[in-house]
């Protein structure tokens, strides 16, 4: 294939920035001016562009409606305490980009037109990437099937996108989960790892569930015997349980977290004990009987830590301590935001500066 042609950009002249509210943000509500479109046909990638963020139409017979063949990411790009702007570990992003794309049977964009999409993307709207503490420019690639075509086959075109949308902190309050013991989120062989849009769609029901019960996310376990922590909600889970910082090993129906990943990286070097195996539930409610366990929370790049303040274990709730500024998770959190902001030295190379 031929090597990436420049982007062509088109501009927007006419900003949408003043609609925002930067201190009143809301996940998923804004997005910014611009995004990248580019289009997969007769086998190969076409010209990148990037246009002001606009619908787009499409065939009622376009395949990704029908059976399902979507993947996404999730990334964010911080503003820095110096004014400067970096993307969150971009290259962690596109390998699993594309693994999620491998399992789906989609084609893969070039690593240069995800690279530098991003960059010029974010550089463009560099205006949108909010100060605010705990706040970030959220950047959503992602493909679908552009086929239009019913017949139930693997797709021989697709549409990348990226656009992009300033966003709050998810969870800025600690939430109440729920062991769930009847519905699944991902099987063994399925597509658990992979970023399908279908992995969410299904999770919405069982979700709905546990609200309705007064618990915002469910803590899903392995489908088989529903006896092991999966993820919760549509993040990773750890635990800290006798000062050690556990979460369940990657695998088939585990996302392989950015953020997972970051946490553990920095707890290991803060001298924390951490370790990647299989947590039952049983585990989890004898820790909670011999007050072992100390914290629960989710890891995910739209909260970045959901600190978890009650569990229901069958039939009853289990709560935890109040986390304290020298919690495990807030220490984990602050340094992660530290790097990010450029406060404490990037010695993991996660920050690329735009
Ligand atoms: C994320 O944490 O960024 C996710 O991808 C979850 C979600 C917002 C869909």
């Amino acid at each position: 294939m031929e090597l990436l042609k420049e982007i062509k950009t088109n501009k927007t002249n006419q900003t949408r920035i003043g609609e925002v509210d930067f201190d009143h943000l809301e996940f998923g509500k804004f997005v910014s001016d611009h995004m990248l479109v580019c289009d997969y046909a007769s086998g190969d990638w076409q010209q990148p562009a990037i246009l002001p963020f606009a619908d787009i139409s499409l065939s009622p017979a376009t395949l990704a409606l029908h059976y399902g063949q979507t993947v996404f990411e999730g990334m964010k790009a911080f503003r820095m305490h110096d004014g400067r702007i970096n993307i969150f570990r971009i290259e962690k992003h596109y390998d699993r980009f594309v693994r999620s794309l491998d399992r789906m049977c989609m084609a893969v964009p070039p690593k240069d037109i995800f690279m530098d999409g991003l960059r010029e993307l974010v550089k463009l709207d560099k205006a949108w990437v909010p100060g605010q503490p705990g706040a970030a420019l959220y950047l959503r690639p992602f493909i679908y099937a552009s086929e239009a075509r019913f017949g139930v086959k693997i797709s021989d075109q697709y549409r990348f996108i990226i656009f992009t949308g300033p966003v709050p902190e998810l969870y800025a309050n600690p939430i109440k989960v729920k062991v769930e013991n009847k519905y699944i989120r991902a099987a063994k062989g399925g597509t658990g790892f992979a970023k399908c849009g279908g992995n969410y769609g299904g999770a919405y029901y069982p979700t709905k569930l546990a609200r309705e019960q007064g618990y915002e996310q469910v803590l899903w376990t392995d489908a088989r015997e529903n006896k092991f922590i999966e993820e919760s909600g549509m993040m990773n889970v750890m635990f800290v349980i006798n000062d050690t910082l556990v979460t369940a090993p990657l695998s088939d129906s585990i996302l392989d977290g950015v953020t997972r990943d970051s946490l553990l990286t920095i707890a290991a070097d803060l001298g924390y004990t951490t370790e990647e195996r299989p947590v039952s539930v049983e585990e989890l409610e004898k820790a909670f009987h011999e007050k072992t366990i100390t914290e629960a929370f989710g890891a995910g790049t739209a909260a970045v830590v959901a600190p978890v303040r009650t569990i229901h274990i069958n039939g009853r709730d289990y709560h935890l301590p109040q986390y304290s500024a020298v919690s495990l998770l807030n220490q984990l959190k602050q340094k992660l935001e530290n790097i990010r902001a450029g406060l404490e030295e990037d010695v993991y190379n996660w920050n690329t500066i735009v």
